[in-house]
């Protein structure tokens, strides 16, 4: 008999956040209700932050967070090209310009130098910001990108779609939690199934800054508010000071995201567990992701590199095991190579991407499956 098809992530549900959900749905509100505060104060308190903002999916948050820096047409952005496109499509919803820098390969996260090296042979003021991600839940030293950005004007977005509960240690010997904006002026998190906390579609900006919250919560509902009003035209009124989006989160989808983040340190727990069980049967044998010192992996994904790659995808699929490459970078979409990136010196990412593959990685994956998973992989490369 086959072996039911063992994923490369999935979402955790239990019989708390279905009741969680139901309850919601049975009250009076579906959206705009009172789970929304309650999931941005609870997640605003996980990862250390001053303010969060629930929005629609990460994507919006991304797009809410370039427009809350002031972002504009023609103005340029580095991130990463080992990233989602939502990374980098931000930058051209508000017609921006991106830039893409290489990655350390090692790593496999922006690489500081290789930013540092781009920013240093354009004249000041040519950048305006940096998206550094915290790919596959590997937090980036936020604290040194500071300084860089602060070196050059720069603002700083962290894309941590991929790492609640992620954390680098600074200079100081601090822990620094992912999103807790000590470092970056914003943070973003998605809460799509695949990643740590799954609402359906989700995601959260954090920040320490009073304008760029209120800037954001405006953002997301139209632009429309009802605060500061000059005149007292009575308990309806309500102005539209700029153009904004509907980037709400629903009240049942943050009912669900509060069950889910109180989990999610025991989800980080377990995909630690799941990551040292990989390392340790790949040591010395498979290249993997490594861990800075000091630095916890939220691990969204268990990455390593292979020279046959398809080889090693088609054989591990024929065996009902379903892995995915994060990612093709992102410069050599047809979009942006469209657009006239295909030739971007970004060596590091290319080689990467020849060589990844994200192996079965979340909380609920058994150590039976993960033991099928290892010996698999091990056969194809000894084979
Ligand atoms: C690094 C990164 N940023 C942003 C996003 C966008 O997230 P969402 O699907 O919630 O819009 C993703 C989604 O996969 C991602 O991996």
């Amino acid at each position: 008999m086959d072996r039911a098809i063992i994923p490369y992530g999935r979402q955790s549900i239990g019989q708390d956040d279905i009741d969680a959900v139901i309850s919601t749905l049975s009250g009076d509100f579906l959206t705009q209700g009172p789970k929304i505060n309650e999931f941005e104060e609870k997640f605003a308190s996980y990862v250390g932050a001053k303010h969060a903002v629930a929005v629609s999916n990460a994507t919006a948050g991304l797009h809410l967070a370039v427009l809350a820096l002031g972002l504009k047409k023609g103005e340029r952005v580095i991130t990463t090209p080992i990233t989602f496109a939502a990374s980098a499509n931000c930058v051209r919803y508000a017609q921006g310009e991106v830039w893409f820098a290489d990655i350390d390969p090692d790593t496999y996260l922006l690489s500081l130098e290789s930013v540092k090296k781009l920013i240093e042979s354009k004249p000041h003021g040519f950048f305006k910001g940096i998206i550094p991600v915290d790919f596959a839940g590997l937090p980036v030293n936020l604290e040194e990108f500071r300084h860089l950005a602060k070196a050059h004007n720069l603002w700083l977005i962290e894309d941590a779609a991929h790492a609640p509960g992620g954390c680098f240690t600074d200079s100081e010997g601090t822990l620094q939690r992912c999103g807790n904006g000590n470092y970056a002026d914003l943070a973003i998190f998605s809460f799509h199934p695949v990643k740590h906390i799954a609402c359906g579609e989700g995601g959260m900006v954090t920040t320490n800054s009073d304008t760029l919250h209120k800037k954001l919560l405006s953002l997301r509902t139209h632009g429309i508010t009802k605060e500061d009003m000059s005149e007292n035209h009575g308990g309806w009124y309500y102005e539209m000071q700029e153009l904004g989006y509907n980037y709400r989160l629903t009240d049942f989808q943050s009912a669900l995201g509060i069950t889910q983040l109180a989990k999610n340190n025991e989800g980080v727990i377990r995909r630690n567990q799941i990551a040292e069980k990989y390392k340790n049967a790949f040591n010395g044998k498979i290249k993997y992701q490594s861990l800075p010192k000091g630095t916890c992996n939220a691990y969204h994904l268990f990455v390593i590199e292979v020279s046959n790659r398809k080889g090693l995808y088609d054989y591990l699929r024929k065996q009902n095991v379903f892995t995915q490459i994060h990612y093709i970078p992102v410069h050599k979409l047809p979009y942006y190579s469209r657009i006239g990136y295909a030739n971007a010196d970004l060596g590091n990412a290319e080689d990467y991407y020849s060589k990844c593959i994200s192996l079965p990685m979340y909380p609920s994956l058994t150590n039976d499956e993960q033991g099928f998973v290892i010996e698999k992989v091990l056969t194809f490369i000894d084979g």
